[in-house]
């Protein structure tokens, strides 16, 4: 059976991929800083230690098979997963990444001048995808999930997070974990880069709109607020706060078209066609909301 090794296992990529192996009957190992506040279920071997810390990484990767990374929101992003990457090649397993990555090196030179904020997180990626771990470099487009900073927002009454009129591809996280998880436990999955998809692009209207529907209450964009900062800077903070409002800077000045192939693409490595946003938060609604 595949051992994996889970980085980022209380978060909200990382969360999802460990439910996702767990559901699988994968032996799971996941590398967390605070064991206690991790509480996680007693199936999963817990390693309690810093990414920046490289003794910690060399016995979370020992004896396994895979390794699933995602970049935390750290100012040391680069040497952390740099440590990551080297401590996977030296145990002989496969890296399996979660995130943002270019493959093709003139766009992503491309992306350094278009997107300053995004460099770190480029060069990393493009980092771990030279290592000889027979990466697969998974790239994940806005998750539907990110709406649950704002959810007393949403509940209250108004969507803060500011999404280009055009719209912006949207993917539930939970297909992008059966993907990930595909990837952990199959030897045979190809290295290489992956684009995961959800099935459609949406404005912030329509993201209010559907919220609105599934909730039963009026839910009215705020996106368009020159302030939307400050609604951000009242759910997070620190280094994730500045990561979020570069992102949605993004998002908010370039639409995020859905491109049919990369939707095909979801739909096979998946078996079926990616969860809608709609699915997502009538989910939620369903399991969280009473
Ligand atoms: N949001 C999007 O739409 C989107 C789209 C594409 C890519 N991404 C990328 O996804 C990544 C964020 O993933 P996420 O949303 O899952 O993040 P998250 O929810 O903030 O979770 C981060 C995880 O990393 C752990 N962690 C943080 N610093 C650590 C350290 N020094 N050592 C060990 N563990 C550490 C945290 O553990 P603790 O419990 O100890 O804090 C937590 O489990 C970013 O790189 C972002 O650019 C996001």
């Amino acid at each position: 059976m595949t051992k994996a090794l889970i980085i980022g296992a209380t978060g909200t990529v990382g969360g999802l991929v460990l439910k996702e192996a767990l559901s699988r009957g994968v032996d799971v190992r996941a590398l967390v800083r605070d064991k206690e506040r991790a509480n996680l279920p007693d199936t999963v071997e817990v390693v309690q230690g810093d990414l920046a810390d490289r003794d910690a990484v060399r016995s979370a990767v020992k004896g396994v098979d895979s390794a699933f990374y995602v970049s935390p929101h750290e100012t040391n992003e680069i040497e952390i997963a740099t440590t990551f990457g080297q401590e996977v090649e030296r145990a002989g397993a496969r890296l399996v990444f979660g995130g943002f990555h270019i493959e093709d090196p003139a766009a992503r030179e491309a992306a350094f001048q278009a997107i300053p904020a995004y460099v770190g997180k480029l060069k990393l990626a493009a980092f771990l995808a030279g290592t000889d771990t027979k990466p697969a470099m998974v790239s994940l487009m806005n998750f539907d999930q990110n709406d649950e900073v704002f959810l007393e927002d949403i509940l209250a009454g108004t969507f803060p997070t500011p999404l280009h009129p055009e719209g912006v591809n949207r993917v539930d996280i939970r297909d992008a974990a059966e993907v990930l998880t595909n990837a952990l436990t199959d030897s045979g999955f190809a290295a290489g880069a992956y684009q995961l998809v959800g099935p459609e692009s949406l404005n912030g209207v329509e993201s209010a709109r559907i919220w609105g529907e599934e909730l039963g209450r009026e839910v009215r964009y705020t996106g368009d607020d020159p302030e939307w900062r400050k609604a951000f800077a009242k759910r997070l903070s620190g280094q994730k706060l500045a990561d979020w409002i570069s992102s949605f800077e993004l998002l908010s000045a370039a639409p995020f078209p859905t491109n049919p192939a990369e939707v095909e693409v979801m739909t096979t490595l998946l078996g079926r066609p990616p969860r809608t946003f709609r699915e997502y938060v009538r989910d939620f609604v369903r399991e969280n909301v009473s």
